[in-house]
Parts: C-alpha cells; structure tokens; sequence
C-alpha cells in the first residue's frame, strides 16, 4: 500500500511525532510513505517527497512540520479536487492521511467524497475541535502560557501593576481557560462568555485591595457583553463575526484608566505554538499516528482518529467539521468563583 500524509493548517508542536510513527508503523507494514509538502499547496503543485524511516530519525522532539504547512481553505481543495485527484493517482497514492484542524480536515471530507480514501488525524493548538477530547499541540500551548503568567505575577507585583497576558485560541478559550486556572489568574475572559468591563475591573481592584497585583488573562477573541463597546472598537472578521482586534492591548488601556493603576500588556502569539512539545503531545501525536495506519490497515475510509478518555479511537471525519468545541457555562463558571 502507498499511503501519502499532508499537515494543513497552522502548525503545532507534535506534527513531526505524528509523522514519525506512521512512518514507522507503516515501514513494519510493508507500506510505503510519501510526504506532501505545504499542505494542500503540495497536493496542488505535486510537491512530493518520499518518506522513509531515515527522513524521520530524530524529529519526535521537534516542533513544526518537517513536510511544511499552508492553510488553505476547504473552497480552495473545491476547486482544485480533480488537480489534487491527479497528483494523487500520477503518484500511485492508495489512501491519504491528513492531519489538520477544521479547515484542513474539511478539505479531506471533499477529497473523500470525490472518491479519494482518506484518514483523519484531529490537529490544533486550540483544542477546539469536536470528535476528540484532545489534539496534540494543546498541551503544549498551555504550558507555555502558563509559565508566561507565573513569571508576570512576580512582575506586576513588585511594580504594582495591572499585567493583562493575552493568548491564542482563535474562536474558543480553551487556552485561556486551562494556563489561567494552572496559572492563578486573577481573572479570565475567553469568546464563550463575553465579558462585562466593570466585573473586569472589580477583579482588578479586588486584587490590588489584598495587597497582590492582578494578572488577567484575555483570549484573542474575547469580547465584550455591551453591544455599544462591541460596536464603537470592534470590527468584522472574514465570516462577519465582530470582535475587538488587540483586545490585550485594548482592555489593559480600559483598566489602567478605570482603575488608575498602570497597567502593561503581554501577547504571547505564535511563542505558544513554536518550539518541542510537551511529553503529553508527543505521546498522543505518536498514539494518532499509530492509529492512522490502523485505520488504513482496516480500510476506515472517511474516518478521524480521535481521543476519548484514555482510548485512541475512530470517529467520522464530519464529526470535527460540523461545529467547534467551546468552552461549556458551567466548566467556566467552576473557576470564576476564585476570580477577584
Ligand atoms: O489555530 C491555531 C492558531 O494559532 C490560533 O490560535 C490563532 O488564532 C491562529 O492560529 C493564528 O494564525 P496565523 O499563524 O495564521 O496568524
């Protein structure tokens, strides 16, 4: 069997985990691998390269993607199907493992209804994507950010200042949310539970009253519960939603004037998903990829591997695409309480 992998989207420490244990598992199969190159850019081009157990050696540790990686959109892998169909069949592929987020996985749902025989691997710093209780990368992120908030306590502290950390996430907290409780973060806004400025506020000065300093944590794309502040800073995105670009730098400026405290901003951005992952990502980045050459070994067409509990498991592809995973009321409003 020839089995070709792609990695779409934005990339995420355990990729190369990923890549090195299907190659490994499917050399003990008697498999062949071939790696596309940026995604489906490479799909597109035929950019392909052949991936051996040498081409693997030593990148478990390793963030990034060895193979590259474009975010392209499922409407782009619309119009390029029949392209991405001949590259696949010039190059002799049998089956094609995608590992992506929403977007990537998306395209391998068209490709798979074009006739293409495909695997899902879930992939995302976010966490956001149903079917899975997790997707490698997370973890990662988390730590990151977490060791960024336990350096700004002792910052804002001796100054007595206002730190605000803002973190990735793209449209759901679930960054936020973990580094900020693992952190003892005086308070967190993320995009499920829009924020009321004087609650911010409350929990800043409710902080500076016990003699600590706050450190406040902002999801990207929180925003805030009053339409008119909504409306007055905020703009569109590509799908129309509204939210407040630098919301970090935004709502450390609100602070600092309502409260009269100074206030700095930290943006963590892309530190959160470069460099090795955790031992937690590697070990499911390596669990997923095992399970992939399962899945082609069992001919499970169309279908994602996925975490669920402890078990490594298959879900249809569809389950990931349809909707993103949010943060849940209630596990926000069980870690609200510690807020202030
Ligand atoms: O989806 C992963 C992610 O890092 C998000 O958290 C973030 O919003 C986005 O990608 C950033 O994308 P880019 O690297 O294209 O700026």
């Amino acid at each position: 069997m020839k089995i070709a992998v792609l990695t779409g989207g934005g990339d995420c420490p355990g990729l190369n985990a990923v890549l090195r244990a299907i190659v490994r598992k499917a050399t003990i199969n008697g498999d062949t691998v071939l790696g596309i190159r940026d995604g489906w850019m490479g799909a597109i081009s035929g950019n392909v390269v052949e991936l051996g157990i040498d081409q693997v050696r030593g990148i478990l540790p390793r963030g990034g993607t060895i193979l590259g990686s474009t975010g392209v959109s499922p409407a782009t892998v619309a119009e390029n199907l029949s392209t991405i169909v001949k590259v696949l069949s010039d190059n002799q592929v049998d089956v094609l493992i995608v590992i992506g987020g929403e977007g990537t996985l998306g395209g391998a749902h068209l490709l798979e209804a074009a006739g293409v025989k495909v695997v899902g691997v879930p992939k995302t710093i976010d966490n956001d994507l149903e079917g899975t209780d997790y997707t490698f990368g997370f973890d990662t992120a988390v730590n990151v950010a977490t060791e960024a908030i336990d350096r700004l306590h002792t910052t804002a502290e001796s100054h007595h200042r206002t730190l605000v950390v803002e973190v990735m996430g793209r449209n759901t907290g679930w960054i936020a949310l973990h580094a900020g409780v693992a952190g003892g973060a005086n308070g967190i806004c993320i995009p499920e539970q829009p924020f009321d400025l004087d609650v911010v506020q409350g929990w800043v000065e409710s902080r500076f009253a016990k003699s600590y300093a706050p450190v406040i944590v902002v999801a990207e794309r929180a925003i805030p519960a009053d339409p008119d502040l909504l409306e007055q800073h905020g703009t569109h995105d590509e799908f129309g939603s509204r939210y407040i670009p630098n919301i970090g730098q935004w709502m450390t400026s609100a602070l600092e004037q309502r409260t009269g405290h100074p206030s700095r901003n930290t943006v963590l951005g892309h530190v959160q998903r470069g460099g090795t992952p955790s031992a937690f990502d590697r070990e499911l980045a390596t669990r997923f990829g095992l399970a992939a050459v399962d899945a082609v070994t069992n001919k499970s067409w169309g279908q994602m591997v996925a975490l669920r509990s402890t078990q490594i498991i298959t879900v249809p592809l569809t389950e990931a695409i349809g909707s993103l995973k949010r943060v849940p009321s209630d596990r926000y409003a069980e870690v609200a309480l510690l807020f202030g």
